[in-house]
């Protein structure tokens, strides 16, 4: 008996219903988010003020899986920072250093000594996925199949890895390819069994010097394993673009309830769902929800729109915001129009010239993007 359990492939091992992990990639570079991700991880940027990489944690926890991962590079001080020891989520976590971003089949591989020989749901860090992924990791428990991809149909597919159905079945999987087989994405979170270490020793880095997770899966096709498809209804979203990001808030933002705990002075008007914190002052305004002001913020002679998360400790005078997320310590002061569809980085000041002459006076950082009204 033991020789033959010796014998076993890791794959059939795996299959004996251990509890799963999770992998989270929190690594990688976020050169579509600049100037934010010159100072700040991509994953860390909030949506409703809420770091996009907490809503991966808690669906996993939501999941029941709470031996957690995170793959972490340049900026893996600020996620320890944010995350901890991940009791604030109720998972345990840990760290893996990733000394570049060699791609995602390279976070895990590098993770083998975490995963062992369990199944796992890899999750990109960067990747929000509305309705979690609580029916994802039952049905994998109970079809047992080698992989579980997640497809969701887009409008640009070549941005994406891209699969090939037929007849239900996964056939051909391409990363980012100029002329997409099909309009079907894949989905930034994967359910693996251990098989997926013997695929991704088999493949060779991609064109863009990157260890694909794609062509790890497409080698388990080639090899015969069992890869099944699960293309999602519910909203989803890559958060690497600013117009993700705002979507992204608007998603979330859309089922806020109200929530008053801030301190509202003298002629405030506060329409539909509202979150103001602890903290956060608010006079003479209107902010028309959904909309979240954050601890210490003060609004005051303003208008907030919907769809807008303000953070901690900004000071809202004398503007109209709309649709926009503005980071933590970040004075918005005396602007003429309002000011829509932005992202508004930590520590900024955006303001009316008091000095002569009258004139946009600038000081951005590398990569910033600004639309003057008039
Ligand atoms: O969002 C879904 C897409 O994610 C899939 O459709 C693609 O097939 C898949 O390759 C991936 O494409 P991206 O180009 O968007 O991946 P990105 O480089 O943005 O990395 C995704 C996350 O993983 C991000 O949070 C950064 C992290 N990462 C990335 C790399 C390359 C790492 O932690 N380490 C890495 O080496």
């Amino acid at each position: 008996m033991a020789l033959q359990a010796y014998t076993l492939s890791p794959c059939v091992l795996t299959r004996q219903g251990q509890g799963m992990k999770g992998l989270v990639l929190s690594g990688g570079a976020g050169t579509r988010l600049r100037p934010i991700t010159y100072t700040s991880a991509k994953q860390l940027v909030p949506v409703a003020n809420k770091p996009v990489l907490f809503f991966a944690l808690e669906a996993l926890v939501a999941a029941g899986i709470t031996e957690i991962g995170i793959v972490v590079g340049d900026t893996r001080q600020e996620v320890r920072t944010a995350v901890g020891d991940g009791s604030a989520f109720g998972a345990k976590v840990t760290y893996i250093e990733q000394e570049a971003p060699l791609g995602l089949a390279h976070a895990v591989k590098i993770s083998r000594a975490f995963l062992g020989e369990d199944d796992f749901v890899l999750y990109l860090g960067d990747n929000l996925i509305r309705d979690g992924i609580t029916e994802l990791v039952e049905r994998f428990a109970t079809a047992q199949p080698d992989a579980l991809v997640l497809l969701a149909s887009v409008p640009h597919p070549e941005r994406f890895g891209v699969a090939e159905l037929k007849d239900g079945q996964v056939v051909r999987l391409v990363e980012k390819p100029a002329v997409p087989p099909s309009n079907l994405a894949l989905v930034g979170v994967y359910l693996f069994s251990a098989c997926i270490f013997d695929a991704i020793a088999q493949i060779q880095p991609s064109p863009r010097g990157e260890l694909e997770i794609t062509d790890a899966i497409q080698q388990l096709i080639t090899g015969g394993k069992r890869v099944e498809p699960h293309i999602i209804t519910g909203w989803w979203k890559d958060t690497g673009r600013l117009e993700d990001m705002l979507e992204a808030n608007r998603v979330i933002l859309e089922r806020l309830e109200g929530r008053i705990e801030g301190e509202i002075g003298e002629d405030v008007r506060l329409e539909g769902a509202v979150v103001v914190e602890k903290g956060a002052t608010l006079r003479d305004c209107t902010v028309r929800g959904p909309a979240i002001i954050g601890s210490g913020t003060l609004v005051e002679h303003a208008y907030i729109g919907p769809f807008t998360s303000v953070h901690d400790r900004c000071r809202i005078v004398h503007c109209e915001v709309e649709n926009s997320i503005v980071l933590a310590d970040s004075e918005l002061n005396s602007i003429g129009a309002r000011v829509e569809s932005s992202l508004i980085g930590r520590g900024c000041f955006v303001g009316r010239s008091t000095t002569r002459p009258r004139a946009h006076k600038i000081m951005i950082g590398d990569h910033s993007r600004v639309e003057v009204s008039d």
